[in-house]
């Protein structure tokens, strides 16, 4: 996968249609935070539309950071392009592996933590560890934004069935939404992050032609 050519999809494709939903409830979720500081983490956040969109004219613009983090240096490069031409210095765009606790030290716990377009390319195993390890990531109560689009049989049930397993409760989902774009909270007590822990691997193309992930047409 090219995940810099993924991205034209914001340019009037699929992506554009997902992008408000996404943001809509990123606004929520910055609207229901409780006073005072909110960070927020991007997981593998791309080129950060979602994100920087909001911080252009969403709630809570005094009290708001972000680390986004994400491997393509292309992706980064673009991102960071986007925030400085907003002149958005509460955002910290950073190269790096997204699955690895590491790339959190300093950022955790978070606010809110977005996994967008991240489940798609992970085995079921590893959706289960990641959201069993977003304590690490998270603070009290923190909101979780995450999408996993329908038209993959199984995916959506499975990360469900993950979010449920590890007792996050649903505060948005619309079953008619095909991005699936959802918002879990954190009812459970945060854990303090462990650097050096993998938390996800993005699958290889074959790993997910197996799993019914993707189909070659
Ligand atoms: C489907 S895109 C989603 C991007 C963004 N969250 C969005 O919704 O617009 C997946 C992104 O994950 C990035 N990625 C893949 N593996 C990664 C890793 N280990 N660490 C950080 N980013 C990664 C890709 O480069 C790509 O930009």
């Amino acid at each position: 996968m090219d995940w810099h050519q993924w991205h034209q999809g914001y340019q009037g494709g699929g992506l554009a249609g997902r992008l408000p939903l996404v943001q809509d409830q990123l606004r929520q979720a910055l609207t229901e935070t409780r006073p005072g500081p909110i960070m927020i983490i991007s997981v593998c956040a791309g080129q950060g539309h979602d994100v920087i969109g909001v911080f252009q004219d969403g709630p809570r613009q005094a009290d708001v950071r972000a680390r986004l983090v994400e491997w393509d240096h292309r992706n980064v490069a673009e991102a960071q392009r986007r925030v400085d031409a907003a002149g958005l210095g509460n955002i910290e765009v950073r190269q790096g592996d997204a699955g690895l606790t590491d790339a959190y030290v300093d950022a955790a716990p978070a606010q809110i933590v977005l996994l967008c377009g991240v489940f798609g390319s992970l085995t079921e195993p590893d959706i289960n560890r990641t959201v069993g390890m977003l304590p690490q990531l998270c603070d009290e109560n923190a909101q979780v934004i995450w999408t996993a689009h329908r038209s993959s049989p199984d995916l959506y049930r499975q990360a469900s069935a993950a979010f449920d397993r590890h007792g996050l409760t649903r505060r948005h989902t619309d079953p008619d939404d095909r991005f699936g774009v959802t918002r879990h909270q954190l009812v459970t007590q945060p854990t303090p992050l462990q650097p050096g822990r993998r938390m996800f691997e993005f699958a290889d193309e074959q790993t997910l032609i197996d799993i019914g992930r993707i189909t070659l047409s």
